[in-house]
């Protein structure tokens, strides 16, 4: 028999309205649901990057249909709303693609909505991922009009060869452009940056770390370039810098943003004190997240279940099924052996580590379900085990964070 949750408690306001089978009794025993981030992909670009495996598709400006998409965003929405009834949204993120090709009326519109059908806490963080390429004084302003409070640019490099290699439609010039407006205009903001890039040198990646720097960033995410399957550069592979000369970028990386009081937060974040992204923190820590749009991913929990959740893929089959009422493409419920490492793979990337008391708030598993690789990660010298006033705590070693997929698969 379905286990009632106790009256007026968090999870049983967060159940009234859902449908029956997400309620089935099952074999997990969840407290209370974890913290609730929306996610909303907006999936065309001016053109395809070489190297991009999102779910991004190149469109002539002026022939994006966004009023469709805005249209198919909201019947998405609502048709979700069931599932996370009565639960505040503590973060929320426009990803892409390029959002920033989206019309400042039309991001207004969007968030408008999803403040009139869902709870966003009080300074709810909202992160709008923008392009250099796309870059205008009086858009980025009106963004910030429009509720977006952190601005993500994805600068990739400051250099004009390097940028052209990597395909990007904008210079050197439109990113510091950008990156200069961005610090004026919003409250927070993140500069993108790829490194390990064809051609590139010792010499070329301190440059761009250095004009990055400049800026007084409160957030950098830099990513380590990528060859990811069915892309233009997996057909035909750039020359990239070998292994050791990359794993040295990385040492002179994370020296030079210590350096400007950056900390190494996750494995590719770097922050000032507060100024991590909350949005990010979530999904590392397992929280929530509501997905709406093309291909979106969710995760919601539930008393008994965690459940992911797909959004059709191709921008017109997202468009067509979300108007029907119909935008979800695939639902699964994550299996229970399934959830130590699911758990894992993300809460490992954190620096800092987690408290053991977590793995159980959101999996609804006990402790002992991690015990047997926590016991030979200890062993392995990757994971340490910490006794701190609020109780156990688990945190990868130096070099369980430099052997990160090691460290994971033990939880496999
Ligand atoms: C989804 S993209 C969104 C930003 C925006 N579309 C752009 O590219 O300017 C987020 C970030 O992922 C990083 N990224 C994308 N593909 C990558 C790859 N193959 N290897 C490493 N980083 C990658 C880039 O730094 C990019 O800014
Ligand atoms: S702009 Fe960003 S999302 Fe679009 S193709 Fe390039 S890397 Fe991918």
């Amino acid at each position: 028999m379905t286990e009632i949750p106790p009256p007026g408690s968090p999870m049983e306001r967060s159940t009234l309205a859902l449908p029956d089978r997400y309620l089935r009794p099952g074999t997990l025993q969840l407290g209370a649901p974890p913290p609730l981030s929306v996610y909303v992909h907006l999936p065309w670009c001016l053109q395809k990057c070489p190297y991009c495996d999102f779910n991004s598709h190149a469109v002539t400006a002026g022939e994006m249909p966004e009023a469709r998409y805005l249209d198919a965003l909201r019947a998405d929405l609502e048709a979700s709303l069931p599932l996370v009834w009565g639960r505040s949204v503590h973060s929320v993120f426009l990803g892409g693609g390029t959002p920033s090709l989206f019309s400042p009326e039309g991001i207004a519109r969007l968030l408008s909505e999803l403040r009139t059908l869902l709870p966003l806490l009080p300074g709810c963080e909202v992160t709008l991922e923008a392009n250099p390429g796309t870059f205008e004084a009086a858009r980025f302003r009106a963004f910030r009009e429009a509720g977006v409070t952190r601005l993500s640019i994805g600068v990739q490099s400051f250099d004009d060869a390097k940028l052209k290699s990597l395909g990007r439609v904008h210079d050197r010039r439109q990113a510091l452009a950008a990156a200069e407006l961005a610090a004026e205009v919003f409250e927070t903001f993140n500069l993108d940056l790829m490194y390990a890039l064809p051609g590139q040198d010792m010499a070329g990646l301190e440059a761009d770390l250095r004009t990055a720097l400049a800026f007084a960033p409160p957030h950098l995410s830099l990513y380590h370039l990528t060859l990811e399957p069915n892309t233009a550069f997996a057909l035909k592979p750039p020359v990239l810098p070998d292994e050791d000369v990359s794993a040295e970028m990385l040492d002179r990386l994370a020296e030079l943003t210590a350096a400007a009081g950056l900390e190494r937060y996750e494995v590719s974040a770097y922050a000032r004190p507060g100024h991590r992204c909350t949005h990010n923190l979530n999904y590392w820590q397992f929280g929530d997240y509501l997905g709406l749009g093309a291909g979106a991913h969710g995760k919601l929990s539930f008393p008994h279940r965690v459940l992911r959740q797909v959004k059709w893929r191709e921008p017109a089959a997202y468009m067509r099924e979300a108007l029907a009422g119909k935008a979800v493409s695939n639902e699964q419920e994550v299996a229970r052996k399934a959830l130590p490492f699911e758990f894992m793979l993300n809460a490992l990337r954190l620096r800092e580590g987690f408290e053991l008391a977590l793995f159980t708030d959101r999996t609804g598993l006990p402790p002992s379900a991690l015990a047997a690789p926590v016991e030979q990660a200890v062993a392995r010298g990757l994971l340490e085990r910490l006794e701190t006033p609020q109780g156990p705590f688990l945190r990868p070693t130096a070099r369980g964070f430099d052997f990160l997929s090691d460290l994971q698969e033990l939880f496999l």
